[in-house]
């Protein structure tokens, strides 16, 4: 169905001082679909995921979400319907993790607390994070922290998620359990584009790998061409370098 389309993103460019970071971008995303967005340092990736929700503003391009413009007349609206997971969590380090979870549901979707709070408990519970409600952010890890900023994510019923890099900032032994939540939300339908070094991730969760560099995307493709029959040398010299040092 033509209209399972939720993310379409059109011809996208962005230069900062005069040096262009994203070069003409297309890509969409379905309804249920997963993409992993890999590439090197620098090649626009974060660029591109914040252009989506004009937290960096695009030069040119279009983008739509289910059909509707992202534009600066609506994009508040738009934000509300877009979840974002950043690196670094960015909790409100003052509020308890329920309070977090609660807070945008109230502010922004208008939510009554009760329903708000409910809604909370369930996405706490379905991180794994039932017993944590009435903890603050220093007082968790940051897996744990990174799983109630999804919680977060979740609870605004978003019409796609974007991860930007989501356990680069984690110990080791602290990312599977945030890469098993997000495994989860893949098999249970959720829309995302997730930006990741866990190729783990990738070859079970992508429904297609978007490899980019310098501003262009090279290759795109399933995890098997991607992983075992890439036709560009330069994602292959990629994949290699990351499965050493990744
Ligand atoms: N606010 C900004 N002002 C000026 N230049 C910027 C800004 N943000 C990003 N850039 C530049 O744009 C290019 C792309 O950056 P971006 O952060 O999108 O890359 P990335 O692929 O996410 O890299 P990384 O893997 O290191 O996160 C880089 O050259 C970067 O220095
Ligand atoms: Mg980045």
């Amino acid at each position: 169905m033509a209209n399972d389309l939720i993310l379409d993103v059109q011809d996208v460019r962005k230069a900062y001082d005069g040096l262009e970071v994203l070069k003409g971008i297309s890509f969409s995303l379905c309804k249920g679909e997963t993409k992993v967005l890999i590439g090197p340092s620098g090649s626009g990736k974060s660029t591109l995921l914040r252009c989506i929700n004009y937290l960096t503003v695009p030069d040119a391009g279009r983008i739509y979400l289910n059909g509707e413009e992202v534009l600066d007349t609506n994009i508040d609206a738009i934000r509300a319907r877009i979840g974002f997971v950043f690196q670094d969590f960015n909790l409100f380090s003052h509020l308890t993790v329920l309070d977090n979870v609660r807070i945008c549901q109230i502010k922004v979707n208008g939510k009554r607390k009760d329903a708000a709070t409910e809604r909370a408990h369930q996405e706490l519970e379905r991180v794994g994070l039932a017993d944590k409600a009435g903890a603050y952010p220093a007082e968790l890890s940051g897996g744990q922290q990174q799983r109630v900023s999804i919680a977060r994510a979740l609870a605004m019923d978003p019409e796609v998620l974007l991860f930007d890099e989501p356990t680069s900032a984690l110990d080791p032994e602290l990312t599977g359990e945030v890469v098993r939540v997000m495994q989860q939300l893949a098999t249970e339908g959720m829309t995302m584009v997730v930006v990741t070094h866990e190729m783990s991730f990738a070859r079970q969760a992508a429904d297609e790998i978007i490899f980019m560099e310098n501003g262009y995307i090279v290759e795109q493709g399933s995890p098997e061409i991607m992983f075992t029959d890439s036709r560009q040398e330069r994602t292959r010299a990629f994949l290699n370098v990351i499965a050493e040092h990744g």
